[in-house]
């Protein structure tokens, strides 16, 4: 646990649209011993709906529009930085950033930058996770946080949360639960980076001090989300 006199660790959030996994990470970082302050909330849509959220939470925001740069990504990734840099962030939250970026700034951020997905990885990357759970029938499902690498939805998975497929489920409702999941299992994860207690060790992430899975892991029962067994 870091001590009253420990800086919290600046964090900026990337997103793209609704924001409610920065939502999340805000609120959670309004707590009085939580690691980490948002200092920015960055987009690269000026109308993406979570831009008003935060404003509206007191949070620093800013837009760098991908379209000003057409294909130069690289120029697109230095703006962002230039904003990370104003900013003088230490860690990069991305939560629906729906923009792909580049080996050299993943690289930068090495260890550094976390990214939320709505799937159980490594099964599951990519779009449309929960229909696609629901047509390969898995019993389970839920959501990962992962540090950033450049081959999308891999690196190393920090923790995840887990739920109970029902066998009349849609992909709406598998949805709506999931996100539940992932606004408690996004806090618990940059907690435990701004703690500094994960370490990555052979594409691995290992927790230092952790006493329990739960600090690693919402199951279906930890989560709350589903009825208990009776036993
Ligand atoms: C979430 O499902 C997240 O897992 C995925 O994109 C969605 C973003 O939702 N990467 P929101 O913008 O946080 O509400």
């Amino acid at each position: 646990m870091p001590g009253k006199h420990m800086a919290r660790r600046r964090v900026a959030i990337l997103i793209s649209g609704r924001g409610s996994n920065m939502a999340a990470l805000v609120a959670a970082a309004r707590g009085a011993d939580y690691p980490a302050e948002i200092a920015l909330v960055l987009s690269n849509r000026s109308d993406a709906k979570g831009l008003a959220t935060a404003r509206a939470a007191g949070v620093a925001t800013a837009v760098v529009d991908h379209k000003a740069f057409g294909k130069d990504r690289v120029a697109f990734e230095a703006a962002l930085q230039r904003e990370l840099d104003v900013h003088r962030i230490e860690i990069v939250c991305l939560a629906g950033f729906m923009r792909l970026l580049t080996p050299d700034f993943v690289a930068r951020w090495h260890d550094r930058m976390l990214n939320i997905h709505p799937a159980l990885l490594p099964a599951f990357k990519g779009l449309d996770t929960h229909a696609r759970a629901l047509a390969a029938g898995v019993k389970i499902h839920g959501a990962s946080v992962h540090f950033v690498v450049p081959e999308m939805d891999s690196g190393p998975i920090i923790a995840q949360g887990a739920l109970a497929v029902r066998a009349d489920d849609t992909a709406e409702a598998l949805e709506a639960r999931v996100l539940a999941i992932e606004h408690r299992l996004y806090p618990m994860a940059l907690r435990l980076v701004a703690e500094g207690r994960v370490r990555v060790e052979e594409g691995r992430c290992l927790i230092d001090g952790a006493r329990r899975a739960d600090e690693v892991l919402l199951s279906p029962a930890s989560a709350g989300l589903n009825p208990p067994q009776d036993n």
